[in-house]
């Protein structure tokens, strides 16, 4: 693995790889640290174009912990604003630091950055995919169920954005029952869903049918980042709130997961979310470890591709 780009690309193996590395990182810091910090000597770029909060502190945090340096540098304080080429950005940054963390709206910039710096490049989430977040959920649920094997994991809300794309390939990935349910004009394309071909994911418009027996129910805000303006896609979603009376359906022992940030009354309500807290916020913790574990992974191709020296 040289670059961390998508779920989709990753292969099942890859992910239990970086979920139980994950687990050991966790573990050593809660025993005072670590001994071994592969990024010592390098410096990581941190490229946000969108707002962050978790993802920003999660990965300034988990830099310096496993010994590198970071540069955050957002779009509006660079030449990228400014409408500099992704392409140029890249061979600039590829000769003079060690990774790259980005965060932004097309997820072909994310690509084309990696292709031409050369560098181990980190999709900090685009429009299409937010795969940090995703091994995040999924060491939460270990954490916290034992296991996704087995279990129906729902996602309530829409069903066409960053985080039920990667979610659609997660479940491919690993095998485990996923149900989304999302209003007409929000639900994945036929093209999409044929791309995917994944018998274990069914799309219904019915919140309840989704719900029904989940052990973990997934939501996410009804208007990403870039989309405020959207009044009218928000108007789709009455029925796809995640309150008592739609979790009444789930499994007696269910867990609900949200990325945050949360818009209490809209997607979930504050007695939802107030009711999961201790599992939502270590779901975000959890950011953390997962992207220690993402990082150590990528840390050698970091130290032995220099590109000022090419
Ligand atoms: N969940 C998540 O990515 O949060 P931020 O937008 O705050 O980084
Ligand atoms: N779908 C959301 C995720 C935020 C972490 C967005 O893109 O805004």
């Amino acid at each position: 693995m040289t670059h961390f780009l998508s779920i989709e690309e990753l292969s099942k193996d890859r992910i239990w790889k970086i979920i139980d590395n994950a687990v050991s990182l966790k573990t050593e810091r809660k025993n005072g640290g670590h001994k071994v910090k592969p990024l010592t000597g390098q410096t990581w770029a941190m490229i946000f174009t969108k707002a962050s909060t978790r993802t920003r502190v999660s990965f300034e945090v988990g830099i310096r912990e496993l010994g590198g340096s970071v540069m955050f540098l957002s779009s509006s304080d660079i030449q990228l604003g400014r409408g500099e080429p992704i392409k140029d950005t890249a061979r600039v940054l590829g000769r003079m630091v060690h990774g790259a963390v980005i965060r932004t709206f097309d997820q072909q910039d994310v690509v084309d950055f990696a292709n031409y710096s050369g560098i181990p490049t980190i999709n900090a989430l685009t429009d299409d995919a937010h795969p940090c977040q995703i091994l995040a959920d999924l060491l939460t649920i270990r954490e916290r169920l034992g296991t996704w094997e087995g279990k129906k994991i729902a996602f309530v809300g829409d069903g066409f954005n960053n985080m039920s794309r990667s979610w659609m390939w997660a479940a491919k990935q690993l095998g485990f029952e996923l149900c989304i349910a999302a209003p007409q004009g929000c639900l994945p394309t036929r093209q999409y869903v044929d791309r995917l071909n994944a018998a274990n994911v069914s799309i219904t418009t019915d919140p309840v049918e989704a719900v029904k027996n989940a052990d973990v129910i997934n939501t996410d805000v009804w208007l990403s980042m870039g989309q405020e303006d959207q009044s009218a896609k928000e108007a789709l979603f009455g029925d796809y709130q995640v309150n008592s009376a739609l979790l009444k359906h789930a499994h007696s022992s269910h867990i609900v997961l949200h990325c945050l940030p949360a818009y209490r009354g809209k997607e979930i309500t504050e007695k939802v979310l107030e009711g999961h807290s201790d599992v939502i916020f270590q779901q975000a913790e959890n950011r953390l470890h997962v992207q220690k574990a993402i990082l150590a992974k990528l840390a050698s191709y970091g130290q032995t591709f220099r590109g000022m020296f090419a």
